[in-house]
């Protein structure tokens, strides 16, 4: 929605309409908050029945006659803790309801966007920051979930408001009536200032995911920033955001303590101004002393709910701003689409082909026109190439963590985009460069969740050459690795990684650049003990080192946005020019690197 069409009323329809969403994931909760409410809001008004029935039968003939009424006292008293009492229920009652009904709304928001973002497809997530959404998942889904708090008692206390003017009504109709101009007048502020402060909570709302980002990247660049002395600039850049967002909530909380003074101020001042007319109602002998009691104790009750409804009205503008940022999260439609193939993950090594693949990442530069080739199954292939020509775009779209912009891939003559809702992850392991590790132990960061036992996770570990290095942790497999795996080394980390995706027995195994951390002569064996392993597997592996490049059975290079050359080592070197001298500049780069450590 474009925020220049927004009018009071538009934002109080969306309001309710947001509220109507709530309250339907949770419609129990809801009627419980409300009924104790409603049971508090009887307690009141019999409280006030009480009051008036206390003044003229026990106060008044004490005070005006000094005869002893003690005969009443026990009955008045009990009478009035009767009404304590339920009270209490009441209170007791709202406030389990109501909070079970917003912190349950948070939760299922939360779970609600999370699946939400996972099943977005990667170009989605590109243009996200992650601090960004991290504020959406928290301080917005607070903030939007806000006006919950007060609903239930509002809703709850609508019969207070109901209940107590036709009492007033009954006893006074003028009265009544300067009640119900003065209420209309409170309202009408109220709205007024629920549509002021809307605009300035989307920008506190705005502020906050933007702090939220700088926090994140800040953190996430720890290291850069530190080894480069750069701290300053980052508090600099953090600083003023916080200032924004700091200006924002002085602005919106200062317009709120003006207005609230006015809405307190009001209905005090509205009943005063009755109340004299009450005098003056009693002068002229239309009403008893007792009557006016209850009048006035019935317009104090008034300002409660006329208060509570203002504060929903205000919560409902700062929750609103909030929804924005999560509706727009919800109104990305950018699913990946599923077929409903499933996987058969023990069929052995699988084949892969692809035809008239065209690639863009983002619709203005193609990085593949016109990708084409053969893999049979069981093959080591090498994906060699210039940087930038696309090798880590070949491995994402093996993967099918990208999807072509024509032409297809195809794992064992069948598309990859047939296969349903995490079945191709069954069939197909992808291991980047970067590891990402999980704050869990070794063993939890190679199964991820998975039904394996430890002489699979061991198997794994040591296919992957990591067997020996976990084997020195303090608690071996049960080492804790701390948030990304920090505790480990990068080649460490890559290691872990790799076993992660060994265990589960892909029968196509990509690895982009996936032991670029590990040592050359670790990298080989590695991929010497993978090509001899019992792995059902077809490796499609990004290489630079001379060495790792002439264990591959076949090499594809890539350039100009395809493949140039498709064979083995030896008929590459002979047929491709490209390759030759990209090789030949890996070998002297490995020569050079070898005499400097030699
Ligand atoms: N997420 C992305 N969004 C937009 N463009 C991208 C994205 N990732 C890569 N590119 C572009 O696609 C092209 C191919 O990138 P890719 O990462 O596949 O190259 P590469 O061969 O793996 O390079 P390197 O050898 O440096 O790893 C580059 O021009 C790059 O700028
Ligand atoms: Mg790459």
């Amino acid at each position: 929605m474009n925020s220049d069409e927004l009018t009071p009323w538009s934002v109080l329809r969306d309001g309710v309409r947001l509220i109507a969403r709530f309250v339907r994931g949770h419609p129990f909760a809801f009627a419980i908050a409300v009924t104790g409410a409603a049971v508090y809001a009887g307690a009141i008004i019999a409280s006030s029945l009480v009051i008036g029935w206390v003044t003229n039968t026990v106060v008044i003939p004490v005070l005006d006659e000094g005869e002893s009424y003690t005969g009443l006292l026990l009955p008045a008293g009990l009478l009035i803790l009767g009404v304590a009492v339920v009270k209490s229920v009441g209170i007791i009652t709202r406030r389990t309801g109501a909070g079970y009904l917003q912190l349950r709304t948070r939760q299922d928001l939360r779970n609600e966007l999370l699946d939400h973002q996972l099943s977005l497809k990667m170009s989605w997530f590109d243009k996200q920051s992650i601090g960004d959404l991290l504020a959406v998942a928290d301080a917005d889904v607070d903030q939007g979930t806000g006006v919950l708090g007060p609903l239930p008692y509002a809703s709850g206390v609508i019969l207070l408001l109901f209940g107590s003017f036709a009492m007033i009504v009954a006893i006074d109709p003028w009265i009544g009536l300067g009640a119900t101009i003065g209420l209309a007048i409170v309202i009408a502020i109220d709205i007024r200032g629920s549509w002021i402060t809307y605009r300035m909570w989307e920008a506190v709302q705005e502020a906050r995911g933007r702090v939220s980002s700088v926090a994140h990247e800040s953190f996430d660049g720890a290291l850069t920033v530190k080894s480069l002395g750069r701290e300053g600039y980052v508090s600099q850049r953090f600083g003023v955001e916080s200032d924004v967002l700091r200006d924002r909530l002085i602005e919106v909380n200062s317009t709120w303590t003006t207005y609230q003074t006015i809405i307190r101020a009001l209905p005090q001042a509205i009943s005063i101004a009755l109340i004299v007319v009450g005098a003056v109602r009693i002068d002229a002998g239309v009403l008893d002393t007792g009557e006016l009691v209850t009048v006035a104790y019935l317009l104090a009750l008034l300002a409660f709910p006329v208060q509570l409804i203002g504060f929903v009205l205000w919560d409902l503008a700062g929750s609103q701003a909030g929804w924005h940022r999560i509706a727009a999260i919800f109104r990305a439609r950018d699913f990946i689409d599923y077929g409903d193939l499933a996987a058969s993950p023990d069929a052995g090594a699988a084949s892969v082909s692809s035809a008239g693949v065209h690639f863009t990442y983002d619709g203005s530069a193609n990085v593949f026109e016109g990708l084409d080739f053969d893999l049979e199954p069981g093959v080591t292939l090498a994906v060699v190439g210039p940087t930038a020509s696309g090798k880590s775009t070949f491995c994402l779209l093996l993967a099918r963590l990208w999807d072509p912009a024509t032409g297809e891939i195809h794992l064992d003559g069948r598309a990859l985009s047939r296969f349903a809702g995490s079945e191709l992850p069954r069939e197909v392991s992808y291991v980047a460069q970067d590891a990402f590790l999980f704050d869990d132990d070794v063993a939890g960061n190679i199964t991820l969740g998975g039904a394996f036992s430890d002489e699979e996770i061991q198997e794994a570990a040591t296919l992957a050459g990591a067997d020996e290095f976990i084997a020195e942790l303090p608690d071996g497999y049960q080492t804790m690795l701390g948030e990304r795996g920090t505790t480990l080394s990068g080649g460490q980390r890559q290691r872990v990684a790799l076993a992660r995706a060994l265990i589960r027995k892909p029968r196509l195994l990509i690895l982009d650049d996936a032991t670029s951390a590990v040592d050359p002569s670790v990298e080989a064996m590695i991929l010497r003990s993978l090509k001899s392993a019992a792995l059902p597997s077809t490796i499609v592996v990004v290489a630079y080192r001379p060495a790792s490049i002439r264990l591959a059975d076949e090499v594809v290079f890539v350039d100009q946005k395809r493949i140039v050359g498709h064979g083995t080592h030896t008929e590459m070197l002979t047929s491709t020019p490209g390759y030759a001298r990209l090789v030949q500049a890996y070998e002297d780069d490995a020569r050079r690197m070898q005499q400097e450590a030699s």
